[in-house]
Parts: C-alpha cells; sequence; structure tokens
C-alpha cells in the first residue's frame, strides 16, 4: 500500500503519517524531515534548502524529486509507504508518476486533509517536539502526560522549528494555495483522490484514513 498524504502546512499529515507508520507498518518518507537533516548536518542540500524554508517558499523541483527518488529505492519502502509533504507541485507529481511507473510501483490512493486556514495557524504556532525522539506535542492540543517530559522517551528537552514562526506560516500557506493545491485537480483526474476531515479530533481523523487503507 503506498500512499500520498496531501494536505497544508499544519493540516496533519506528520502527526496522521506516524500513526498509519505504527498501525499499518507503512514508512513515512517526509521530504520536509528529511530537508531538516540536511540543514543540520549542513551538507550541500542543507546550506541551499535553509534559507528558502526559513522564508516559507519550495526547495527547487529538482533538488527534492532526486532526494525523494534515492529514499523511495531504499529497501524498507517496499513495506509500502506514505509520502508526507511530496509532491508539492505538479512538475514534482509528474516526476513522481514516471519514476514509478519505471520501478513498477502502484500508488494506491491520494488523501487531502481538509483543514481551514485559520486553524492551522494555531495548530503550527503551538507545536513542538522531543528534542531525542521527534515525538510531535502541541501547546494545546497534544500535551505531555507529565507536563516538561516526552511521554515516549522520558526526555526533558523540546524543540520549536525555525519556519514556525507568524510571517513564514503566512508565506507557506500561500506557497501551499499557489503551487500545491493544483495536485487535487490533478490526482483527482486520476481517480486517486479522496478526502478526510483534518479538522476532527485527531483519533477521528485517524479512523477516517484506517478505513482508507483497509478498504
Ligand atoms: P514540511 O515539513 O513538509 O512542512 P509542512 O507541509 O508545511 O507541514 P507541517 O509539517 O508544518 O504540518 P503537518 O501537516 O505535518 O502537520 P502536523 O502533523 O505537524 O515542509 C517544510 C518546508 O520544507 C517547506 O516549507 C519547504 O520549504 C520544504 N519542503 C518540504 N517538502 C518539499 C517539497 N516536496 N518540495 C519543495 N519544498 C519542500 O500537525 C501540526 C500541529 O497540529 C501539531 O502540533 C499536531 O499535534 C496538531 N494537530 C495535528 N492534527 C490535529 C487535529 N486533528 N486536531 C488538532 N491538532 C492537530
Amino acid at each position: 500500500m503506498n500512499l500520498i498524504l496531501l494536505g497544508p502546512p499544519g493540516a496533519g499529515k506528520g502527526t496522521q503519517a506516524k500513526l498509519l507508520e505504527e498501525a499499518f507498518g507503512l514508512v513515512q518518507i517526509s521530504t520536509g524531515d528529511m530537508l531538516r537533516a540536511e540543514v543540520k548536518a549542513g551538507s550541500p542540500i542543507g546550506l541551499q534548502a535553509k534559507a528558502i524554508m526559513e522564508r516559507g517558499d519550495l526547495v527547487p523541483d529538482s533538488v527534492i524529486t532526486a532526494m525523494l527518488a534515492e529514499r523511495v529505492s531504499r529497501p524498507d519502502a517496499t513495506r509500502g509507504f506514505i509520502l508526507d509533504g511530496f509532491p508539492r507541485t505538479v512538475p514534482q507529481a509528474e516526476a513522481l508518476d514516471t519514476m514509478l511507473a519505471e520501478k513498477v510501483i502502484p500508488l494506491d490512493h491520494v488523501i487531502e486533509l481538509k483543514v481551514d486556514d485559520a486553524a492551522l495557524v494555531d495548530r503550527i504556532s503551538g507545536r513542538y517536539t522531543c528534542a531525542n525522539c521527534g515525538e510531535g506535542y502541541h501547546d494545546h492540543f497534544k500535551r505531555p502526560a507529565t507536563p516538561g517530559t516526552c511521554d515516549k522517551c522520558g526526555h526533558s528537552e523540546f524543540t520549536r522549528r525555525a519556519d514556525d514562526r507568524a510571517e513564514t506560516v503566512a508565506a507557506r500557506l500561500a506557497a501551499y494555495h499557489r503551487q500545491t493545491a493544483p495536485l487535487l485537480p490533478y490526482y483527482g483526474a486520476q481517480g486517486k483522490l479522496k478526502a478526510v476531515d483534518g479538522m476532527a479530533d485527531m483519533k477521528n481523523v485517524a479512523a477516517a484514513l484506517a478505513a482508507i487503507v483497509k478498504g
């Protein structure tokens, strides 16, 4: 089973991809996480991407597509994957179609998480993650059971993303509407697009996604 989760910044793609990974043994492939790892490592891709990401713009298609092709070729991707944050432009979607056709890999579902723009700003500005294991939290919607301690690994340091400042979030949302929203009719025309109400409680969103995966 290979899926794409589509949706604006803060729609819950990463949250739900992790839950699908745990429930169905699929592999989450997040181009945002891959880019942040490159930035942290100070690699040539990271050096190129850092300023672009901090502005809220998209990294060039050629860079992302090459990175994704390498990731999809790794052995663990044969378990089935969830693409989180890719594709983000029509040229990326076209490159993905070509890549999957060449490797004879099916794309089963493209699922849009539908969330109102106003809710996205609240979600993003309240988001933080465990600095040790990367578990995601939110100031209001998902707090650790013991304040200041990660539920998953017990670590007590947390980080917030550099591109989660209000002005950058506005640029990211604009980039979504301008460059990524055209993917909805693109996949609609292929008969692969399904929509899930991303405004619902996280558990209900997870249940709706699980129902699609189970068929
Ligand atoms: P990326 O890392 O992909 O960020 P994004 O798409 O902007 O998405 P987010 O990670 O912000 O949100 P999400 O939908 O995963 O939501 P989450 O689950 O965290 O990309 C970052 C940057 O990298 C881009 O701006 C670009 O520069 C570059 N980039 C990446 N991919 C690229 C590509 N393909 N091409 C070009 N450039 C690329 O949830 C958000 C918060 O809400 C969390 O705190 C969560 O707890 C909470 N939450 C989740 N679900 C719910 C719910 N149902 N109810 C209440 N709260 C919820």
